[in-house]
C-alpha cells in the first residue's frame, strides 16, 4: 500500500531550509526566491528553524506578519511548507533574563548564549515559553493550506548537567531501578567504593561503566522527552499535520530508534565526503546503510532527506567541490533506498553569520547559471519522472543490527584496548558493505527488532545482549537463519556487566558452538593473519587481521580458518555451527574487506544459491529497486570515478533515466541509470 510522507501530495519533495527572515529588508530577494523555486523544480521548504527572536523581538511582543505573507505566498506557489518550531535557538533576551535556559557543562560552568541547541533539556521556564511559541503557532498556521508537516526544532544533540537535570537524572534512576540495592548491583558499585545509599548521591561520573551507559541513555531519553513536550500543542491543535524531526544519521548520543517511535515520518541530515576513489566507495556503502536504517526505522516506509547540500560542507577539512554527476548521484541513492523527498540545507546563502560559505541552492551571486543551481535543477527536471515511485515501501531478505545502545555499550567500557580502537559503526559498515556491494536489499535494524521475516542477519560486534535477544536469534538460526557475527559478541548483560560463564553469553556459547576466552589486542609490532586450510569458495591463503583477535576454543564448530601467528597459532579464528535448520558464522578476528567480501560471497552462494544474486555488477556499483510490483524501477549506481560497463538484468524494458538500454550499458563516472519493467 502506498504511504506518501505528505497528505495530498504524490511525488518526490525537492527544496531545503528556507531562511526569509535573514532577508526581510532586502525584498526583491524575497521575490528572486520564489521566481527561482519555480526553476529550479523545487516544492518544499522548511521554514522558521530559527526564526524565534523574529517571532519575539522582545518578551511578550510578538511579530508573525513576516511568516504570514511567506506562507500565503507558498500556498499561492503550490509549495508545502515543513513549518519548524524554533526550540533549537533561543532569543538573546530570554537566555539574559532566564539564565537557568542555558546548559551547564561537565565541568559545572553554564554554557553563553552564543550559540544554538545549547538549552537546558529540564528548564521549566524554557519548556514553558517553547510551549507558548509553539501553541502560537500551531493556532496560528493549523489550517493553512501551505503547512504539510512539523518540523520540530531541529538536530536534538547535548547534554547538561545543571541541578535541575542532575535531580531529573535521579528520578530516572529511582524509575528505572525502585531500589538502591538494585542499582548497586547493577552498576558493581563495590568498585572503587562507589556503594550508594541515596539517590541524591549519584552524581554522574565516569568510571562505573554501567553509570556512564545509564548516563547516555539519560540523555537520550531527555531529548525523546523534550521532543514529545514540545510536539503535544502541534499534536492537539493540528492533529492531521505529521511531525518529524531532522536526525543526523549514526550521530553518537541519541538512539533515533526511541525519536523515531514519535515521529510520524523520519527525516535525515547528510552531508557525505565525496572525495574519489576507494574512499568514496566506503561513504557511498556507509550513506546506504543510513538511509536503509532510516527505511527500516518504519518498517521499509519512505522517508526525507531533510539536509544535504548541493555544493561543499563548510564545516568539513575538504571544501570539495561536487563533480560532475555526484549531486544527481547522491540525492538519487537516498530515493533508491527509500527516500521520498530530497532537500538542502539551505536554499539561499546568508551574506554572513557562520554558514555564508555552506553550499546552498542559491549562492551570493544572485544567479541561476552556477554550479549548485544547475545540478539542483537538473535534477528538479528529473525528479517527475520517477514521480511514480513515491509512497512505495519495501522488505528485505538481509539485516544487520547495528544498535545505539550496543554502541555505547562498547564506548562506554573501559578497554578492551582504547577508544580508537572501538571502530562499532565502521565495523558495522564493512559487513554491511557485503550486501551492499552485491546489491542485496537489507535492512537496518536494532537489536530489538524482530528477526524472524529475514534470511540472514549480520550482527557485527554484538557486545551488549539485552533481554531475550540472545534467545531470539538462537531462535532465528534453528529455524532456518543464517547467522554472522564476530569477536566481542554477547559479552556484557544490559547493565554492562561481564557476562559469566564464557562469552558469547546467554546461550550464544551454544548457538556459535564456540567460546570466545578474550581478545589480543594487536600492538604496533605484532603480526597475525588467519589461514584457511582448504579453499572455501574463492578464498584461500592468508588475510591479515588487525587490532582484535579473538581467543577462541571450539566447541562443536567446523573451523574455516586457523591463527598463523603467535602463542595462539593453529587455534580457530573463523567458524560456522550447524545448529538446528539454520548456520551460526563467528569472524574472531577484525579482517579486510577483502575477507568480508570473499566469506560473504561463500556464504550467500551455498545457503541461497541464485536467490540472493541479485545482480551481478562491477565494483563501486550497487543497485536497488524501488516501486510497486510490475512497475519497479531499478536504479543502478555507479560510485567510481571512472566510465563502467554494466549487464542489465533481464525484464526491464526501458531506461528511465541515463544511458539507453543496451546490453552491456555504459554508465559514465558518477553516473545513474533507472531502467523499468
Ligand atoms: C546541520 C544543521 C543546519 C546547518 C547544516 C550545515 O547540521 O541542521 O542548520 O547548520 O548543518 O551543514
Amino acid at each position: 500500500m502506498k504511504k506518501n510522507l505528505i497528505r495530498g501530495f504524490e511525488g518526490i519533495l525537492h527544496g531545503g531550509d528556507y531562511n526569509p527572515d535573514q532577508w526581510l529588508s532586502r525584498p526583491q530577494i524575497l521575490d528572486d526566491d520564489f521566481k527561482f523555486m519555480k526553476i529550479a523544480g523545487c516544492n518544499a521548504f522548511s521554514v522558521g528553524i530559527f526564526s524565534w527572536a523574529n517571532y519575539e523581538p522582545r518578551e511578550g511582543v510578538f511579530d508573525f506578519s513576516w511568516l504570514d505573507s511567506i506562507m500565503d505566498r507558498m500556498a499561492e506557489a503550490g509549495n508545502n511548507v515543513m513549518l519548524a518550531t524554533p526550540s533549537a535557538a533561543k532569543p538573546a533576551w530570554m537566555s539574559k533574563k532566564y539564565p537557568e535556559i542555558r546548559r551547564v557543562n561537565r565541568q559545572g560552568i553554564r554554557d553563553f548564549h552564543h550559540t544554538r541547541m545549547n538549552h537546558c533539556w529540564t528548564s521549566p521556564i524554557y519548556r514553558e515559553k517553547v510551549g507558548q511559541i509553539n501553541t502560537m503557532l500551531a493556532q496560528r498556521y493549523a489550517g493553512h493550506p501551505a503547512l504539510k508537516a512539523w518540523h520540530v526544532s531541529n538536530e536534538y544533540h547535548g547534554e547538561c548537567y545543571c541541578e535541575l537535570c542532575v535531580k531529573s537524572w535521579w528520578k530516572w534512576l529511582e524509575e528505572k531501578y525502585g531500589t538502591i540495592e538494585r542499582l548497586n548491583d547493577a552498576w558493581w558499585t563495590g568498585f572503587w567504593s562507589h556503594r550508594y545509599d541515596s539517590w541524591d548521591e549519584i552524581e554522574p561520573g565516569d568510571w562505573v561503566d554501567g553509570m556512564r551507559l545509564d548516563w547516555r541513555r539519560f540523555n537520550s531519553w531527555q531529548m525523546r522527552e523534550f521532543m514529545l513536550f514540545e510536539s503535544l500543542p502541534l499534536k492537539e491543535i493540528a492533529p492531521d499535520i505529521p511531525i518529524t524531526t531532522n536526525m543526523m544519521g549514526f550521530y553518537e548520543t541519541v538512539d533515533y530508534w526511541r525519536i523515531a517511535e514519535i515521529c510520524d515520518f523520519i527525516s535525515d541530515d547528510s552531508y557525505p565526503d565525496w572525495l574519489g576513489g576507494e574512499d568514496q566507495i566506503i561513504q557511498a556503502a556507509r550513506i546506504g546503510m543510513i538511509h536503509d536504517m532510516h527505511r527500516s526505522m518504519k518498517k521499509g516506509s519512505p522517508f526525507l532527506l531533510m539536509e544535504s547540500t548541493p555544493g561543499s560542507t563548510n564545516w568539513k577539512k575538504y571544501f570539495r567541490q561536487k563533480r560532475p554527476g555526484v549531486h544527481n548521484l547522491e540525492m538519487m541513492q537516498a530515493i533508491a533506498h527509500g527516500a521520498d523527498g530530497v532537500c538542502y540545507f539551505q536554499w539561499r546563502k546568508g551574506l554572513g553569520g557562520g554558514e555564508k560559505f555552506h553550499g546552498a541552492v542559491v549562492d551570493h551571486s544572485n544567479r541561476t547559471d552556477t554550479l549548485e543551481f544547475t545540478a539542483v535543477k537538473e535534477l528538479g527536471e528529473t525528479l517527475p519522472k520517477i514521480a511514480g515511485i513515491s509512497g512505495s515501501s519495501s522488505s528485505s531478505p538481509a539485516a544487520l543490527i547495528y544498535d545505539w545502545e550496543i554502541r555505547w555499550a562498547i564506548d562506554c567500557s573501559h578497554g578492551p584496548g582504547s577508544a580508537d580502537f572501538k571502530k562499532y559503526v565502521d565495523t558495522c559498515v564493512s559487513h554491511y558493505r557485503q550486501f551492499w556491494r552485491n546489491s542485496i536489499p537489507c535492512d537496518v535494524i536494532e537489536s530489538l527488532s524482530p528477526f524472524d521475516s529475514y534470511r540472514i542477519i549480520s550482527a557485527p560486534m554484538l557486545f551488549m545482549l539485552k533481554p531475550a535477544v540472545a534467545e531470539r536469534l538462537v531462535e532465528f538460526v534453528r529455524n532456518g537463519g543464517i547467522l554472522v557475527s564476530s569477536y566481542l559478541s554477547g559479552i556484557v548483560d544490559e547493565f554492562n556487566r561481564c557476562i559469566p560463564d564464557g562469552w558469547p553469553g546467554m546461550g550464544l556459547r551454544q548457538l556459535f558452538g564456540v567460546r570466545e576466552e578474550t581478545v589480543d589486542g594487536l600492538g604496533p609490532n605484532d603480526k597475525q593473519s588467519v589461514r584457511f586450510s582448504s579453499p572455501i569458495g574463492e578464498m584461500k591463503g592468508d588475510y591479515p587481521a588487525s587490532e582484535y583477535c579473538a581467543i577462541v576454543h571450539p566447541e562443536g564448530a567446523e573451523i574455516l580458518a586457523k591463527y598463523t601467528d603467535d602463542f595462539y597459532a593453529g587455534s580457530p579464528a573463523v567458524t560456522v555451527n550447524r545448529f538446528g535448520k539454520g548456520y551460526a558464522y563467528y569472524i574472531g578476528a577484525r579482517l579486510s574487506d577483502e575477507f568480508h567480501k570473499g566469506l560473504y560471497s561463500h556464504i550467500l552462494s551455498r545457503h541461497f544459491g541464485p536467490e540472493m544474486k541479485f545482480f551481478d555488477f562491477p565494483e563501486g556499483v550497487s543497485a536497488r529497486v524501488r516501486g510497486e510490483a510490475g512497475r519497479e524501477h531499478l536504479f543502478i549506481m555507479n560510485f567510481n570515478d571512472r566510465e563502467v560497463s554494466v549487464n542489465p538484468p533481464a525484464g526491464f524494458a526501458e531506461a528511465l533515466l541515463g544511458p539507453p538500454l543496451s546490453n552491456p550499458m555504459k554508465i559514465p563516472a558518477h553516473g545513474v541509470s533507472v531502467l523499468i519493467k
